[in-house]
């Protein structure tokens, strides 16, 4: 089986700094970069040279542009293309209340019309793969979500990743993952799979049912080695890793790969998952989170393997 394992994309994780945790533990097939505001884009603003960033792999990096304008997102696209990278990504699945209101993320489900026309207009501009991230829809409708992502592919789109749920759900509904192999059925393209995969078993028996590809996201920052993992359970060797060391390494490359004015938000949101392997987590997170450099914040983290939970340390089960 070789299904591409991918990396979702998710704001203020899926940077450069977290590619490179993966990557040193032998990485994923394709890793899409947390959403890039069309606008702030094209506008140049000081960061964008840090979410535009390609390394380590730019041969696997898709980007994901977010907007609401379907000409800033065409000339962003067109920017984007120019980049060594493996795909473009538009982002019709961000549940956001504050970014669908402008019309942008899971906006687009509203209209099938709006989606193709923004597609077949990006279609020209981009050499590499298009692809779309989306959810079922605002309504259980899967009728609709065929037509749309019907329309999505005659306007160009190349691949689907389907977040099985609906636009107005939350983590505690579970994602309807039999609608991906229903949507693969309805399309010529590729879907990808996404949603709620909790750890290395469940990826790889996601891999073996009816999906194209499989997509990560919050499991991949609990376990960084969880591609490694799945891989090593295809090949029935073992996976070792070290709690401890991951921390102590993501903070290295977050000071050396993000801006100075990204470290406290990005590590903050990095332990807000990564401390869930830990029996006193949450509360090693608040204290994470009560902290205002990265230097702090690497005292606490190196604090908590030396004290009396001292005992937990070493490696996930
Ligand atoms: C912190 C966070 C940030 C996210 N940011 C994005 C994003 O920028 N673009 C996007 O399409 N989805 C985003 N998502 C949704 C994820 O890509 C993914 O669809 C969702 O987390 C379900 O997958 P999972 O259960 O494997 O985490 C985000 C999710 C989280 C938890």
């Amino acid at each position: 089986m070789d299904k591409p394992f991918l990396l979702a994309p998710m704001a203020e994780i899926s940077h450069r700094a977290f590619r490179e945790l993966l990557e040193e533990f032998g990485g994923c097939d394709g890793y899409f970069s947390e959403m890039i505001s069309a606008g702030a884009l094209l506008a140049g603003g000081p960061f964008e040279k840090w979410y535009i960033d390609t390394a380590p792999k730019p041969e696997k990096l898709v980007f994901q542009l977010v907007g609401a304008d379907s000409e800033q997102i065409s000339q962003a696209a067109a920017l984007l293309d120019r980049l060594e990278c493996a795909g473009i990504d538009i982002n019709m699945g961000c549940s956001a209340p504050l970014i669908r209101k402008t019309g942008a993320g899971a906006a687009w489900m509203s209209s099938i019309d709006r989606a193709g026309e923004l597609i077949s207009r990006v279609r020209p501009l981009v050499r590499r793969r298009l692809s779309v991230k989306l959810r079922i829809g605002y309504k259980d409708d899967f009728e609709y979500l065929a037509r749309f992502c019907r329309r999505l592919e005659e306007a160009g789109t190349e691949l689907i990743t389907l977040h099985p749920r609906l636009v107005t759900e939350k983590f505690k509904r579970l994602a309807r993952w039999e609608y991906v192999g229903r949507l693969k059925q309805e399309l010529k393209i590729p879907v990808a799979g996404n949603g709620d995969i909790a750890c290395a078993g469940e990826l790889v028996r996601r891999a073996a049912g009816s999906c194209d590809a499989v997509m990560v996201g919050r499991a991949a920052v609990r376990q960084p080695w969880i591609f490694a993992e799945a891989r090593s359970l295809l090949q029935k060797t073992s996976s070792v890793s070290n709690i401890e060391e991951t921390g102590l390494r993501f903070l290295e490359l977050l000071s050396r790969y993000q801006p100075p004015e990204f470290h406290l938000s990005r590590a903050k949101r990095f332990f807000g998952f990564f401390c869930d392997n830990l029996k006193w987590g949450n509360y090693l997170k608040n204290q994470i989170n009560r902290e205002e450099t990265l230097s702090e914040i690497e005292r606490v983290w190196r604090e908590h393997f030396r004290g009396e939970e001292g005992a937990e340390k070493i490696s996930p089960d």
